[in-house]
């Protein structure tokens, strides 16, 4: 991804007003000073979701999702901080000073916005298809207009054409430089399992499908031959979830939200001829029955749906149960049944626009009217169907969120069927009932699935910290401090202290008032490196050593005393048992005192053994089994041999080990470290000095600067050698 420079960034921020931003996704209504909708992060029927125009934020009080513009488009567009300001600074035309992609900002570039370039690269394509290639106005639009559209209504929808041979945009988007693997990702073109690659979309008319938000996120292309699949769709992708997709959402927004209603048809065909008849707040879902995620997004703009059905009997009974998922969610729903014979598209076409809006206006009924009539077709005389569809109408009314307008049906229903009200509405009460339990249920699972969650979400957010950190090593190893490579045996020396001995006490600190406490080989460590403002260079030596800092903050305490528990009471048993066997087979007094004696000596440093073991295997034990298969590597790498010695170590007690000489084994490390940092720094300034000195006209108050220095840092050097020399290099045997 290309940078935005720091400016643009300001603007784009400076530009970006909260309450516009949200309301390209929400329907906000004013409430005093702020703005009140629906949350578009979660399924609700009454407004939480709250906008701040003066503090330009808004907030579920619900969810708890929200924040500034960036924050609300990243989070509902599912995108990054970039992509974000990308998306804002084209809402508000900022225009984007771009400099040329590198090689790895290409690389970097995410793959989500590679998806969207490609499809944007071929929607262009198609539309320019359409219009400036023979066989696109011979086949495409000719078949278009055929049908009655008009070239605003294909440029509104940005129809287009595919051309019939196989490669034709593969070869067109290649030649852009577009990747194939995006092409094949978003499919638009289909790897065949021998390695073939080939357009999905052959001489076909193309109908994108857009995102609420206007961006391509898929696309549907109809024959135009009889013997044919009659609709080719693109398949899922990372940005294309066909059951959260509602065709035409894009276009209909500001009419939905203007009318507050939206109209639910099936094809695209059917949404574009309404639309051009002038109706123009239509979606349809695409020929599959109703989510609940396309019903959200419906509910985030309107409550008032209308469906409409084309006359065919087979085909509303199927549905019906979808639209006992828009009641349930609180929807207000009216159904229109067209003339048989006809469906949206052709209704459309066959009338004017007043004729359209005059017919939807009288002839739209009630949902559960409109589900009782044609549940009685024809059994209205049996009065076992009768009843079963009573049952089936109460079912439906006990769905809906609200009391009040569940009484309205119930009353409505007890006219339609001449029975006690109260009869109704004791059954529509038990069903309630019986869904609130069910609900109920729901709600734990989910909470319970929640919890699992954020545990994923709290693992990915680490992940990208561990990115940030290789990133800084990979800056760090280009400037002063020199080559990462020269350096990488020195970090990782320090490294292996920090995974073996990390928890174990290295010395004592004593703070201002005098008071006494015991620093840990990793606290020392890390002060030594903040103290001179280091950062380890090599990406994997760095993540590892902070992954080991987590580890000794975060459970440690808990962990520890846990284990002390853990142990006392073994110890106490170990005592018990002991004192107990000990009295029953010795008999002398003073025997007995001194093997009891004994017995509390052992099982002192049985205590201290098991609580030295747990500090001194806390981070190995953890970092080994890391999931950054980096960190893992490197830490089974530096700790492998550790136990290795430690068994020699008891078989021959009298070997030294590490453990006991850390005292001056940490601080060599450190100083080793710190002097091949000084001597990177020296190799860099020689060279400087080098290449300013051998430069025509070279400025000698510069040379002085850098001999300076040199000198400077030869004399530092010279210190720590001394240093170095005197206190740990020469053996101490
Ligand atoms: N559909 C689809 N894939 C299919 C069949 C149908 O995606 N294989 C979707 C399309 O969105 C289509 C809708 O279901 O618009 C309704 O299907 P259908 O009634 O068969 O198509 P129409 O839109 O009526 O197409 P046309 O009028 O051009 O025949
Ligand atoms: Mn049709």
């Amino acid at each position: 991804m290309k940078k935005i420079d720091r400016e643009t960034v300001q603007r784009i921020l400076d530009t970006a007003e909260i309450v516009d931003v949200v309301s390209d996704y929400v329907n906000l209504k004013r409430r005093g000073s702020s703005y009140l909708g629906l949350c578009p992060f979660h399924n609700e029927r009454t407004p939480s979701f709250s906008v701040s125009k003066s503090k330009n934020i808004c907030k579920c009080f619900s969810c708890g999702k929200g924040g500034s513009p960036v924050n609300f488009v990243m989070e509902i567009e599912q995108i990054s901080y970039s992509e974000a300001l990308r998306y804002l600074a084209k809402k508000y035309n900022i225009e984007i000073k771009e400099h040329e992609m590198s090689d790895e900002e290409r690389e970097r570039e995410s793959e989500r916005a590679s998806l969207f370039a490609v499809n944007e690269f071929a929607l262009s394509h198609f539309e320019s298809n359409l219009y400036d290639t023979s066989d696109g106005k011979e086949i495409g639009l000719s078949y278009f207009y055929d049908r009655g559209l008009t070239d605003a209504s294909i440029k509104k929808f940005h129809l287009g054409y595919a051309m019939e041979q196989s490669d034709d945009l593969l070869r067109a988007a290649t030649g852009k430089g577009y990747n194939v693997k995006y092409l094949v990702d978003t499919g638009l073109c289909i790897r065949t399992d021998q390695g073939r690659v080939y357009d999905r979309f052959k001489g076909r008319v193309i109908f994108p499908v857009f995102s609420v938000s206007g961006k391509v996120i898929a696309f549907g292309g109809r024959t135009l031959k009889k013997d044919m699949a009659k609709y080719v769709n693109s398949p899922e992708s990372l940005i294309y979830h066909k059951s959260n997709q509602l065709y035409g959402m894009y276009q209909a927004k500001p009419s939905i939200v203007k009318h507050d209603k939206c109209i639910l048809v099936e094809g695209y065909m059917d949404v574009i001829s309404m639309s051009q008849s002038g109706v123009e707040n239509v979606v349809a879902s695409s020929g599959t029955s109703l989510t609940e995620g396309q019903i959200r997004m419906i509910h985030r703009f309107t409550e008032n749906v209308t469906v409409i059905y084309d006359g065919d009997a087979a085909g509303i009974k199927a549905s019906l149960r979808g639209i006992d998922m828009l009641l349930a969610e609180g929807l207000n729903i009216k159904v229109l049944l067209l003339p048989d014979g006809d469906d949206p598209d052709s209704f459309s076409r066959k009338h004017t626009s007043s004729e359209l809006e005059a017919y939807i206006k009288n002839n739209e009924v009630d949902f559960i009217q409109f589900k009782i009539g044609i549940l009685l077709q024809g059994v209205e005389n049996d009065p076992i169907a009768r009843s079963k569809v009573i049952a089936d109408i109460v079912r439906s009314i006990a769905v809906i969120p609200e009391p009040v307008t569940r009484n309205i049906y119930i009353t409505e229903c007890a006219r339609r069927f001449d029975i006690d009200e109260r009869i109704v509405s004791a059954e529509v009460n038990k069903q309630v009932k019986s869904l609130i339990e069910k609900a109920a249920e729901k709600r734990l699972k989910k909470s319970a699935e929640e919890s699992l969650d954020r545990l994923e979400e709290k693992e990915e957010e680490e992940t990208s910290r561990r990115e940030k950190d290789i990133e800084t090593a990979l800056r760090n190893a280009e400037d002063s401090s020199g080559p990462s490579a020269f350096l990488r045996k020195f970090e990782k020396g320090l490294l292996r202290y920090v995974l073996r001995y990390g928890m174990l006490d290295l010395c004592d600190s004593v703070d201002d008032d005098g008071n006494i406490s015991p620093v840990k080989v990793i606290d020392y460590i890390c002060d030594e490196l903040r103290m001179d403002d280091l950062t380890f260079t090599n990406p994997d030596v760095l993540s590892t050593f902070n992954e080991a800092i987590k580890t000794s903050k975060e459970d440690w305490e808990s962990d520890r005393s846990r284990n002390e528990a853990i142990l006392t009471e073994k110890r106490a048993q170990y005592i018990a048992e002991g004192v107990a066997h000990l009295r029953e087979s010795e008999t002398d007094i003073a025997t007995i005192e001194r093997k009891e004696k004994l017995l509390m000596e052992t099982a002192d440093s049985m205590y201290q053994e098991g609580m030295d073991n747990f500090a001194m295997l806390y981070i190995e034990k953890s970092l080994s089994s890391h999931p950054d298969s980096a960190i893992r590597n490197l830490t089974l790498e530096l700790v492998a041999d550790k136990h290795v010695l430690s068994k020699v170590h008891t078989k021959y007690a009298h070997i030294e080990t590490d453990e006991e000489r850390l005292g001056e084994l940490v601080p060599r490390a450190i100083f080793e470290y710190k002097d091949a940092i000084l001597e990177c720094r020296i190799r860099k300034l020689h060279d400087d000095l080098k290449r300013v000195a051998s430069s025509p006209g070279a400025d000698p108050q510069e040379i002085r600067a850098l001999m300076e220095a040199h000198v400077r840092l030869q004399r530092l050097r010279g210190e720590f050698a001394k240093y170095l020399g005197e206190r740990i290099i020469n053996p101490r045997k």
